[in-house]
């Protein structure tokens, strides 16, 4: 079999892979966006944080076009004995053991990286993913929940009565917007907020902290930018101790024009419980139809189990849309 490995300024290589995820997309999750060539051109070279996922393209013998994708990550700030990955392969070639070849290389790769915990991802319904996994000794760990808010169908007055509500419980906060470029000084305040997404649940998996500081975010910024992503933040702010208490990231792409995507919502533990979550998202969305008036959904992703976060966002409107589980290999010793 081949595998090559996908450089990001090889458009045909990066064309190839978009085809063959797309066309599982269509079967597997028909309600996710489709991938563009440039969108994951740029997350192959500068990934969230300019520590990008490898793509690898799979071709069997005596094929002549490539049949499935493989993609890893190994994570290098911190959770080093981690390994993810992602095996797609076209819905046409399934079950003639393509991905079965592949999830024996990831064995050998993850091997040989030192990395003794796998984790793969997939449509939680999909009961033929997890016999798939589970044929290797993955067991199901935990899951992401992918909600969706179609702005037309937003309440301007429920929302407009959510805002009062929350406002008067935040009073001791004020709402700051920001884009980048972000002073480091203003950057190095968010280190805390950031980090507190580490509370968020994360089932049975092998997961230690996120370490966050200073020059994660910067690059973090620094791939957004090269992305050609447009990033807003709005951010609230403790009158009395100056503190950033909490934020919340949209991006949106000129690419991809009435698709706006939910990043992180924190709220730092000393500053909970005064509706900060609700109070941060109602000003995103206004500041959203201002900058962004095209934009017509917003896609988030949750933990299945973030109650909290879950409960904001519905209020909102949000209504579930796809479900993925992570299944996870231990194989240390
Ligand atoms: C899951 C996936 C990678 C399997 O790829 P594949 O090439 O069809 O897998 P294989 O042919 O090697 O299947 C090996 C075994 O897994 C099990 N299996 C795979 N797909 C299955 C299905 N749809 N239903 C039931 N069992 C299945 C079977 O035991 C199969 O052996 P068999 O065909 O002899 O019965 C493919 O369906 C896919 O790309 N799905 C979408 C992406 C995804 O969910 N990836 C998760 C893994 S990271």
């Amino acid at each position: 079999m081949a595998l090559i490995r996908v450089k990001p300024d090889d458009l045909d290589q990066v064309a190839a892979v978009v085809r063959i995820q797309n066309a599982a997309r269509r079967i597997d999750d028909p309600a996710a966006w489709p991938q563009l060539v440039e969108l994951m051109a740029g997350e192959l070279a500068y990934g969230w944080d300019l520590e990008p996922p490898e793509q690898f393209l799979y071709t069997p013998d005596g094929a002549e076009h490539p049949v499935a994708t493989l993609a890893i990550d190994l994570p290098l700030r911190d959770n080093r004995h981690l390994f993810w990955t992602q095996i797609v392969v076209h819905p046409d070639h399934r079950r003639r053991g393509h991905g079965s070849r592949l999830m024996h290389e990831v064995l050998r790769m993850a091997h040989e990286a030192g990395r003794p915990t796998i984790w793969a991802e997939a449509v939680e319904a999909d009961l033929g993913a997890r016999a798939f996994v589970e044929r290797f000794g993955f067991v199901y760990a935990s899951h992401d929940a992918r909600r969706r808010q179609v702005l037309a169908e937003v309440d301007p007055e429920v929302i407009n009565g959510l805002y009062i509500t929350a406002e008067r419980a935040a009073a001791d906060y004020q709402l700051e917007r920001l884009q980048p470029p972000t002073a480091d000084g203003l950057l190095s305040e968010l280190v805390e907020v950031t980090a507190a997404i580490n509370d968020a649940p994360m089932g049975e998996l092998t997961f230690e902290d996120e370490v966050f500081d200073l020059a994660r975010l910067q690059d973090s910024e620094t791939a957004r930018r090269q992305r050609g992503d447009h990033s807003y933040r709005v951010v609230a702010r403790h009158r009395q101790t100056g503190e950033i208490g909490g934020h919340t990231v949209v991006v949106t792409h000129p690419l991809r024009p009435t698709v706006a995507f939910q990043a992180d919502t924190a709220v730092a533990r000393a500053h909970r419980g005064h509706r900060l979550g609700l109070l941060l998202k109602i000003d995103m969305l206004r500041w959203l139809a201002e900058a962004e008036p095209q934009v017509e959904v917003i896609d988030t992703w949750n933990n299945a189990d973030n109650e909290f976060m879950i409960k904001v966002n519905e209020i909102l409107g949000y209504r579930l849309s796809q479900v993925y589980a992570t299944y996870e290999l231990n194989r240390a010793g």
